[in-house]
């Protein structure tokens, strides 16, 4: 049996400020779906945050891009913004839903997506990550490490199954366009286009011979809205073991944290912090930007779980490493590399203050 993975989620507004999704949205957001499991629309479900999105996983059997799937996400958001967020007057209330009316697909509307259609596997292990204060390019460095590495990757000369390679298919968000790339034999070309991550983001993650190993959210609201709406905060499905990376080697490029793009105002570079599901909430320069991952167990499309993989003594390390890099990169305030380039601030109010001064530039004597 074919079962359909679907992780959609959004800002819908959050408690004090950008921190944290409130516990009545989760409340009502599980209302909603325990409905919807109960029609037979959904085999199972599971809502939780990452910092201040709202993130629901949903298993059934309709499909990649099922208007009835989304149409039911897209009816969770806007009733939790209009029964929780408005009236408790919640940050940001409704703040990714860019358009009024929904028409069959959340894509392009401002909820992130990652869905995977997949034969279920005799024991299928899958990973959700979501991240917060970040964008999609910030999944390029892990999902490069954990299929195309073999430093992090150790399956990838140990198992036969992996030894083949994995297939990139990598998008190019400013153009719209993708292109497919093999590794090990491409993998230089592919590490050319996935080190910017503003424009090339993996999309998706294929073993050789076809199976789908992962699938990531690429929404960028900034090119959807034409300006700065908070930033895009992915989520991403990675299927582990027998034949794909081990859950430790998925988790394993997190152990040492990189910058990602975000943090304060969607503006900054900042560490990726794993943390457990208790530490999902940004706080300190609304960050740094976080990370969380589930391990779920599926059988028969129910989700056995979560494991709440970051929430181990291992990756406290990885969270000092992560602030001593915060702490290192705020030195710089509002000085480059600290703020991004010019290309992503081009989004947000600073393009204002440089349309008032362009006049007052003067030939240089
Ligand atoms: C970043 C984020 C926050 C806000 C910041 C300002 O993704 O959500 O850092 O950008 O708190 O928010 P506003 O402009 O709503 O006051
Ligand atoms: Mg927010
Ligand atoms: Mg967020």
């Amino acid at each position: 049996m074919k079962i359909t993975i679907s992780v959609i989620k959004a800002d819908v507004g959050s408690l004090a400020g950008h921190h944290i999704v409130y516990q009545e949205q989760i409340e009502l957001a599980k209302k909603i779906l325990e409905e919807a499991k109960n029609n037979g629309l959904l085999i199972d479900y599971y809502v939780f945050n990452a910092g201040d999105d709202l993130e629901l996983v949903m298993t059934h059997t309709k499909g990649e891009s099922s208007p009835e799937i989304h149409g039911l996400a897209w009816n969770v958001f806007k009733e939790v913004t209009e029964k929780v967020s408005r009236p408790r007057k919640l940050y940001a209330a409704g703040q990714d839903l860019l358009s009024e009316a929904f028409s069959g697909n959340v894509r392009g509307m401002g909820p992130g997506v990652a869905e995977m259609e997949i034969e279920e596997r005799r024991s299928e292990p899958i990973i959700v990550f979501a991240a917060d204060k970040t964008e999609p390019g910030a999944w390029n460095l892990p999902l490069y490490r954990i299929f195309a590495d073999p430093w992090n990757t150790a399956g990838l000369i140990i198992d036969p199954a992996l030894h083949q390679g994995f297939v990139f298919r990598v998008l190019d968000v400013i153009e719209g366009k993708a292109i497919n790339l093999k590794t090990p034999e491409e993998a230089y070309d592919l590490l050319a286009l996935i080190g910017t991550t503003g424009r090339y983001i993996i999309e998706r993650v294929y073993r050789a011979d076809g199976l789908l190993a992962a699938v990531a959210s690429v929404t960028r609201l900034s090119l959807i809205a034409g300006r700065y709406v908070g930033k895009d905060d992915p989520v991403c499905i990675v299927r582990c073991q027998h034949g794909l990376p081990a859950v430790g080697e998925a988790l394993a490029p997190f152990f040492t944290p990189h910058f990602v793009a975000g943090w304060m105002r969607g503006s900054h570079y900042g560490p990726l912090m794993p943390v457990g599901l208790k530490d999902s909430r940004c706080s300190f320069f609304d960050g740094p930007p976080r990370v969380v991952a589930l391990g779920f167990q599926l059988a028969e499309g129910k989700l056995i779980g979560p494991a709440d993989l970051f929430e181990d003594v291992a990756f406290d390390h990885s969270r000092r490493i992560a602030l001593q890099m915060a702490e290192l990169i705020r030195r710089n305030g509002p000085i480059a590399p600290a703020i991004l380039g010019p290309e992503e601030l081009e989004y947000t109010g600073i393009k204002e203050t440089l349309q008032r001064l362009a006049s007052r530039f003067k030939p240089e004597k």
